[in-house]
């Protein structure tokens, strides 16, 4: 047996917080309306302009400076014209920002605080060293390349114009990296990355979070959760090079648009792989009734192909089992009573893909739920 990780401590104080900011958000109008004097002369006396943000003073390298000649032009505004923007933009939640690149509404994001910005260092200036860097991180980092193999592959991958924007990510955050192996022209479901500029990754909005969608219409969301169950078995598959198993799915991490478009996004938790051939050696996540949600990570890496993707968006998301910080009873909670005599398979499906053991293939299961959610679906116009 491998070592055991089991992030969701550390996740779960971020979503916590957000959930908390969300709650602060929805009170009363009463409490809006005090606040908005409030608000207001703070906006005054803390007017940010997005160049501030890029801090290009204390990091003229950082994650990169393609994004850097727009925001000179003004092309890149701060958004005050939501109050979850206004609020995020003035008390910088989370680091995160709400702008308009050229018309579209875009994310800005810090990435890390101010003391994880110190800690970095230099690894040197080549691929090879860079590889080397990977290889030797032996504590558990957000982000795990599984071998020397798959961190050649990967950084070969990449594109840039100065290896030093690597090497600060790779220590800081993956995500502008993953945006760009994993992009939207090739129909990936993530944010589209528009670039950096010191210490701003820039990419588009792509929507609101899964818990917005709660008490939409039992439909939609059986379109959703096919949309993400599709895209859990694609990150694993669908890729020439690499699997992609996803650490941190959370209903926080994975956004809807108004056409019912998802996106992953902040995807700085994950394990990287490569490809070998054929579907031997699969791993299958264990299901522990004990304990919340775990993986190993070691077992993961040490097999070609393994259903933790599937597993998770199961237990996490779909399940009506499935826990705070998901919606009460999953994203399929309270199905009209005729989808539940017809599609009672669908419900033992969902429930069998978590508690699967013993060589059950998770695969074919998520297959099951994939095609009758397809059907019912087709049957039923919304
Ligand atoms: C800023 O936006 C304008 C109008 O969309 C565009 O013509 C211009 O090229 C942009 N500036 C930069 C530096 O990208
Ligand atoms: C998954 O991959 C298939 C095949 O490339 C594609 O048609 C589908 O749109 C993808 N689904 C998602 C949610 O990305
Ligand atoms: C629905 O699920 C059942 C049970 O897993 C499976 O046998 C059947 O093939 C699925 N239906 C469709 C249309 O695929």
């Amino acid at each position: 047996m491998g070592e055991r990780t089991i992030l969701l401590q550390t996740k779960s104080s971020a979503t916590r917080f957000k959930k908390m900011t969300n709650a602060f958000i929805s009170v009363k109008w009463t409490m809006i309306l005090m606040l908005l004097p409030v608000m207001l002369s703070l906006y005054k006396c803390m007017q940010k302009t997005v160049l501030d943000l890029c801090e290009l003073d204390s990091c003229p390298l950082c994650y990169g400076t393609n994004m850097c000649s727009e925001i000179q032009a003004g092309n890149v505004t701060l958004q005050y014209n939501t109050l979850k923007s206004a609020f995020y933009n003035i008390f910088s939640v989370k680091n995160v920002y709400f702008a308009k690149c050229g018309g579209k509404n875009c994310i800005l994001k810090k990435l890390v605080h101010r003391h994880e910005f110190l800690e970095i260092g230099s690894h040197g200036d080549t691929e090879m060293e860079l590889v080397k860097y990977l290889m030797s991180v032996s504590d558990i980092k957000k982000f795990k390349i599984c071998n020397q193999h798959t961190a050649e592959e990967f950084l070969k991958q990449l594109k840039y114009d100065d290896i030093r924007h690597i090497d600060i990510l790779l220590q800081l955050n993956v995500e502008p990296l993953l945006l760009q192996i994993f992009n939207k022209e090739n129909d990936w479901p993530i944010p589209k990355f528009y670039g950096s500029c010191g210490r701003l990754a820039i990419m588009e909005y792509a929507g609101k979070d899964l818990n917005t969608i709660e008490h939409a219409d039992w439909f939609k969301r059986a379109y959703v959760a096919h949309k993400i169950l599709e895209a859990a078995i694609n990150f694993t598959l669908n890729h020439p090079v690499f699997r992609l198993y996803l650490t941190d799915i959370s209903p926080d991490n994975i956004v809807v648009d108004d056409q019912l478009r998802i996106s992953f996004v902040d995807l700085e938790h994950g394990i990287l792989n490569s490809k070998l051939q054929g579907k031997k050696n699969l791993h299958a996540s264990d299901h522990y009734l004990d304990e919340n949600y775990a993986f190993s990570e070691s077992e993961i890496c040490h097999s070609d192909i393994s259903d933790h993707n599937i597993y998770s968006v199961c237990k996490l998301l779909l399940s009506q089992f499935a826990l705070w910080p998901m919606m009460n009873k999953g994203l399929l909670h309270d199905p009209p009573e005729h989808v539940k005599k017809e599609y009672s398979n669908l419900f033992i499906d969902i429930e069998d893909c978590l508690h699967s053991k013993e060589g059950k293939d998770r695969f074919l299961i998520a297959d099951h739920i994939l095609d009758n959610l397809s059907l019912l679906l087709k049957n039923n116009v919304f």
